[in-house]
């Protein structure tokens, strides 16, 4: 009989052990076969190609918000960064798109990078030519150039 009972304790102790384990590992078989067609993988590069236009981007922002001491002004006290509101200049809402169709055959990228740097060399419609001060290639180097130019891409 004793050794009926010690059995009865043995099997009563496997069954709290199988039953712990199972609280301690909730993943079934199922659930780990259906995660991939939930979940897309992503491209282990685009993800951070995309963490890293995003950090330019808002480097940029500083950039462009910053006010430059040698220009007396920050690039947001004369554009507007959201509708059509012109502060000096032309607001830079969706500078993106119409970046690419300024100039024949210059990308969108150097369409922004020269109007930073040789802002005279196309000057926008119904603005005067030399308002925008000429001097940001001494200003700002090429890499801050670069982060302004990611920043206008994103608007
Ligand atoms: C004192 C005012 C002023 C400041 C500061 C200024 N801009 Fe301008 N910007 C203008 C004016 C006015 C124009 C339109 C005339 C022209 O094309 O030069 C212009 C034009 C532009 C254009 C072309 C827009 C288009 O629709 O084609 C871009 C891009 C631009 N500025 C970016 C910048 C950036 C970036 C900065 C800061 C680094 C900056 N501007 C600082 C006045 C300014």
């Amino acid at each position: 009989m004793k050794l009926m009972r010690i059995l009865l304790l043995f099997l009563v102790a496997v069954l709290i052990a199988a039953c712990g384990r199972a609280d301690a590992f909730p993943v079934t078989p199922t659930s780990v076969l259906a995660r991939p067609t939930e979940t897309p993988i992503p491209e282990p590069n685009a993800d951070l190609e995309a963490t890293a236009v995003a950090q330019e981007a808002s480097l940029g922002q500083a950039n462009y918000e910053v006010m430059v001491a040698e220009v007396g002004f920050a690039c947001s006290t004369c554009h507007a960064v959201e509708g059509d509101t012109v502060l000096v200049g032309p607001s830079l809402a969706g500078i993106a798109e119409r970046a690419s169709e300024r100039v024949d055959g210059e990308a969108a990228y150097d369409y922004i990078y020269n109007s930073i740097v040789n802002p005279n060399d196309y000057v926008v419609d119904g603005f005067v030519e030399g308002l925008m001060p000429q001097t940001y290639a001494d200003v700002f180097s090429e890499e801050e150039i670069d982060q302004i130019i990611h920043y206008l891409l994103s608007l």
